[in-house]
């Protein structure tokens, strides 16, 4: 029975039509995917740049400037958080959708790594990932978890000062990252942003680039973004750990029914 997308009514069976109708899908994911696994976003309720500023704590100069301060101010609290944090219903449904070929690859600007937690298998890690720090020195890598935090900036054997192998603000994005991200975006036919303010670039330029090659947009987020109704004509209003795992069981009943 061939039922006209536009005539459900329900946005999440409209999303799952189209989903399991989909040739290449691609998530770009954001902090709100992982709220409801006890990690702040940084904009909006509750979040983090409400209560510093990111220019002061989050920028490659405010950590050349004075990498102890941005240790104590951010960095320390970060690891405590992370450290607690597991995948949630919203990560472990987008594996399932990966298991029934409904989604190839994850770009997420998130650093704790829950995605491939979850099980994810194609994670493209647009804003590095904190569970590694990086010498300034040597440019040695080392596990977040085996760093001795008693003395603040940690230090390398070498004598250099560690740093999350994460994107401050002021640096590039890695160059692999953001050249794969432009090409699976600009090769979907449909696209999942979920849980993004979609403020950032250029990580907020791949829906543009999903868009201007005839991918649909599909938004899951509780509040809309610069994107809804210019590139995501789809929002599914609310909390991605209560909407993905609804948007899985609608897609699994349309690929299980002939
Ligand atoms: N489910 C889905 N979305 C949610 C949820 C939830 N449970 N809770 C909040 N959100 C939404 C918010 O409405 C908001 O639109 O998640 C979004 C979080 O936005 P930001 O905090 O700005 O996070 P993000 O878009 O990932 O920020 C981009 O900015 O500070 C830099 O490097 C940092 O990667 C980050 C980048």
């Amino acid at each position: 029975m061939m039922i006209d997308p536009d005539m459900l009514s329900d946005p999440i069976d409209r999303a799952a039509d189209i989903l399991s109708k989909a040739r290449s899908v691609v998530a770009l994911t954001g902090a709100g995917i992982s709220v409801e696994s006890g990690i702040p976003p940084f904009r909006g309720k509750g979040g983090l740049w409400e209560k510093m500023d990111p220019m002061e704590v989050a920028h490659i100069d405010a950590f050349m400037q004075d990498p102890e301060r941005v240790w104590n101010l951010l960095i320390k609290d970060m690891k405590t958080v992370l450290d607690k944090a597991r995948p949630n219903p919203a990560h472990t449904g987008l594996v399932e959708l990966e298991r029934l070929g409904k989604l190839a690859t994850v770009i997420t600007q998130n650093v704790d790594g829950l995605h491939q937690l979850a099980g994810s298998g194609d994670v493209i890690e647009f804003h590095g990932n904190f569970a590694w720090q990086r010498c300034m020195e040597c440019g040695r890598l080392r596990r977040t978890a085996e760093v001795d935090l008693t003395r603040i900036p940690p230090q390398c054997d070498c004598g250099g000062i560690l740093r999350p192998d994460c994107v401050f603000f002021g640096e590039m994005i890695p160059t692999e990252a953001m050249v794969r991200s432009q090409q699976v975006s600009a090769g979907c036919d449909v696209m999942l942003v979920i849980g993004t303010s979609a403020t950032v670039q250029p990580a907020a330029s791949m829906p543009f680039i999903a868009r201007d090659n005839g991918a649909r947009v599909i938004e899951i987020n509780p509040e809309p973004s610069p994107l809804t109704g210019r590139i995501s004509n789809l929002p599914l209003l609310g909390d991605a750990g209560r909407i993905i795992p609804q948007l899985v069981e609608a897609v699994k009943e349309r690929l299980d029914s002939p």
